[in-house]
Parts: C-alpha cells; structure tokens; sequence
C-alpha cells in the first residue's frame, strides 16, 4: 500500500526531532501502522535551513498553505506553535479534510471548543497527545487507559523549565536568570519563557487533562493560574525543612460543588515519588475511583521526546483514518453529546491547606496574636516552626520568620485571614502563602 503522506508546519525543535525519529524508526513504524507514514512536503520560514534537515528528497515549501493545499497530503502535522497563524492553518486543514497532529497545547487550550467541533463537523481527526508532558502518553491514558474510572483528581507536573528551574535552583543554589537561559538553551522553554514561569504553559496542558478527565468544554479562562517567580529561596529552603518540596503543580479535581482547575507553587510531601521528579522530567498523577492512584512519567520536552507523541499520533491516525468516524475515539474521551456543563469553581472556593512564612518582629506575643486570628477565622494550625532570631542575619536580626502550616480550608476565608494578619504591625513583609497537597 501506498505510504500515508505527511505535511509538516514548522521544522524547529519538535518538527526536526519529528522528521529525523520517523525516518530512524520507519520500519518499526510502518510495522506497527501497516502503512509507511512519509513527511514528504514540509513548511518552514527559513527554508535553506529545513531543507538541510530533510535533504533533498523532500519539497520544502515557505508557505504553509501550500502543504494543505496539496492533494496528495492526508495528514497536517501543526508544529509552528502559538494561536496565531497556527490556528487559521490547522482550522484550514480541517476544511480541507486533512487530518491533523499538533503539540499546540496554547491552541487547543484556548480554541480546542471551535477545533474540535470543526474537525468533527467534517469527520477529521486532531490528535494532540505531544501537547501535554511531551513524551508521557498521558493523553492515551487518560483518554482511553483509564476509560473505565470516574477519574477524581490529576496532578502534574507538567512543564519542564519550571521544574528544571526550581530543581536547579535547590541543588546547586543557581540563579533563576542563570537556569531559565539553560532551559531555553536546551529547547525546553517556550518561544515565549513567561508562558512558562508564569505557569500559563501548565494551565494550558491541565486544561486539557481536566477536560478529558471530566468531560467538560475546555476552558482555560477558568484557570487560575499563579507562576514560580515570586518563589524564594527561603521557602524552598523551609519547606524542606518540614519535609516538603515545592513543585509548580497542575491540579483539577472533581469536588461535589464543582471543577478545580488551578496551576500554582504547591508543597509536595518529600516521601512522595512526584516529589522526587528532577530536571525537566514531567509526572502526572491520575487518581480514578476504580485504579486508585496512577503515576505516568518521562521526559515532557524536547526534541525527540515530544517527535515520540506526535509519531503515535501519526501511527493512530494511519490505523483509523478509514475507520468510520462514529467509531473513533472522542477527542475529548466523552462524546459530544455527553460533554457537561459542571462549572469550574472560582479560586476563592477552592478547598486545600497552607503554607504561611510570615517575616515578623521578634517581640513576645506576635505569634499568639498570629495564631489567633487563624483561630478566630476557624483555620485549624498543623504545625508551626520559628526560626532562631540569629538565623536572620544583619540588621533584619531583629526580626524573625514564623511557618505556618494549617489544615484544609477555603481559599476565601484564608484570603480573609491573611488580609487581617498583614494588617499587623510586627507583621513587616508581604506574608508568603503557598499552597500545599498531600496528594495521598
Ligand atoms: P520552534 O520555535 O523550535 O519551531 C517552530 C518552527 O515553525 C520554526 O522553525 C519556525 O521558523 C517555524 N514557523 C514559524 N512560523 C511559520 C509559518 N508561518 N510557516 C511555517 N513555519 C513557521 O518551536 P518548537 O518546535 O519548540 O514547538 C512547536 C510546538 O510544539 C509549539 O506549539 C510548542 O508549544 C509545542 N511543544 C514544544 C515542546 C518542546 O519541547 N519544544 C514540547 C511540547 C510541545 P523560524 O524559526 O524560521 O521562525
Ligand atoms: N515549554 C514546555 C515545558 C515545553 O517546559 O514543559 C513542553 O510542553
């Protein structure tokens, strides 16, 4: 048979390990599609450079909407990333019945509701497994490993630079400036690093899962979303000291009054394996009432790791592409028809437990005032550490760091508690507040 014939947008980081991991592995590829999959027309603004990755067999076009298009591609291969030009391409591709792969988790987060009816609409697939934690096959599990569970909870982590940042940071006391270059070196951040650090890459991938896992619009304006860059190295350092780590997390969780969907700096007990997630690794915890609780992880950026999804991807399009289209699987795991409308909670009505580091004076009677009117406020208290005043070096000797960790509680009233703590006087710093799961 005829080989299935693959355009692709973009050759950077992820279109070039795409190219190169396809044609290393054809045989095993083909073996397990029963059907050669070729790249045979790619798109890229600098077309010298592709054509020195694709040699000179393959047609290396500057405008995209050349390779869709041709007539002889089945298959559009979306790697130029953003919501840009991406979007007009794929929901182009889609109109010309051309079945789609992309790693645009950006795209699919904001648009996936237009994409995903548009491609239904015309009995085309958009397979996007490279989109969230690069090599994980994270979307196959959820999607159709886990089929069988009313899933509970997901929590991941799942961008890489961050974790390679704060990971960096703890172990060898690098600067966060120092390590974010790193990680743009090694093609790990995205083409904009805020996306990253700002933890808007990570509600874009848990947007994702959350509506995969739970059957609902994917909604990422609902997201809250709160970065690493406010994040000292005090806290790293205290936390540790209870004996947590601190990860940037995406969570979503099904709770009776709705959906949490959230992505922000959380303490991780340091005995759980995720805890213990180094570098650019991503980990996904996956808690289903039937599975109980599941642990995928791997590489979630890069060059071949993420090829690694994309090629499924192709592989999965080549086995079904003829399959009646009734018969595939959803792209969101639940039927159109079956897709809920349980809305996601506000922040404020998040229910989860605290880290507080509160810089104070170092007078008697400040911690009792503090504990207070945590207790006034109906906020139990888990433990509570003081540092030594001369622990605290230079002028600020004066002054003291207390820790707090408390149990449950909604966010709203937390809000509330800490506004009337940082009213104090001996309170003399912005309180730090960090979220905080036991993921048990
Ligand atoms: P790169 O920036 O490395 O590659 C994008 C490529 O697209 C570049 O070669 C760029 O050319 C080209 N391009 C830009 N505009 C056009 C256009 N109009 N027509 C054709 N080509 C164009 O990005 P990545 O490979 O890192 O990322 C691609 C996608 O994969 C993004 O959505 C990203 O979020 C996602 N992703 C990336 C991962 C990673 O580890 N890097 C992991 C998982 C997902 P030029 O350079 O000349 O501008
Ligand atoms: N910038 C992303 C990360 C790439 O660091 O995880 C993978 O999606």
């Amino acid at each position: 048979m005829k080989p299935i014939q693959v355009g692709l947008l973009g050759i950077g980081t992820v279109g070039s390990g795409t190219f190169n991991v396809l044609k290393r592995n054809q045989q095993d590829i083909q073996g397990r599609a029963g059907r050669g999959i070729e790249i045979t027309m790619v798109a890229d603004l600098d077309v010298a450079r592709a054509q020195s990755i694709v040699g000179p067999d393959v047609k290396v076009v500057n405008d995209a909407r050349a390779v869709i298009a041709n007539p002889d591609i089945d298959i559009v291969i979306e790697l130029i990333g953003g919501y840009g030009i991406a979007k007009a391409l794929v929901l182009e591709a889609i109109a010309a019945g051309k079945h789609v792969v992309t790693a645009n988790k950006a795209l699919l987060a904001v648009h996936g509701t237009e994409i995903f009816a548009a491609a239904s609409a015309k009995g085309v697939m958009v397979a996007f497994e490279a989109a969230v934690a690069g090599g994980i096959p994270i979307i196959k599990a959820l999607r159709e490993g886990l089929t069988a569970n009313r899933i509970q909870w997901i929590a991941g982590i799942i961008n890489g630079t961050t974790n390679f940042i704060l990971s960096e940071m703890r172990d060898k006391g690098l600067d966060f400036d120092v390590v974010l270059k790193e990680a743009q070196r090694l093609g790990y951040a995205e083409a904009d690093p805020t996306f990253d650090i700002e933890g808007v890459d990570a509600a874009h991938k848990v947007t994702l899962m959350s509506a995969i896992a739970f059957g609902i619009p994917v909604q990422f304006d609902k997201a809250y979303v709160e970065g690493i860059t406010k994040l000292g190295a005090a806290d790293i350092k205290y936390a540790e000291q209870l004996g947590y780590r601190i990860k940037l997390l995406g969570i979503t969780k099904r709770t009776a009054a709705g959906i949490e969907l959230r992505v922000h700096p959380t303490l991780v007990p340091a005995k759980r394996l995720i805890a213990n997630v180094e570098g650019a690794m991503n980990a996904v915890m996956a808690h289903g009432d039937a599975v109980g609780t599941t642990l995928y992880y791997g590489k979630g950026a890069g060059s071949e790791p993420t090829a690694s999804a994309v090629i499924a991807d192709l592989v999965d399009i080549t086995r079904l592409h003829t399959a009646d289209a009734a018969q595939r699987v959803p792209h969101l795991a639940f039927q159109p028809d079956a897709i809920s409308n349980t809305p996601v909670l506000p922040m404020s009505e998040v229910v989860t437990s605290y880290y507080l580091r509160l810089r104070v004076a170092d007078e008697a009677g400040v911690l009792a005032k503090v504990t207070g009117l945590l207790a006034e406020a109906g906020i139990s208290i888990d433990a509570v550490l003081q540092r030594e005043a001369d622990e605290i070096s230079g002028e600020a000797a004066t002054q003291t760091d207390v820790i707090i960790l408390t149990h449950d509680c909604a966010e709203a009233k937390m809000n509330a508690a800490l506004a009337q703590m940082q009213a104090l006087p001996t309170v003399l710093q912005p309180i730090t507040r960090i979220r905080k799961e036991e993921l048990a």
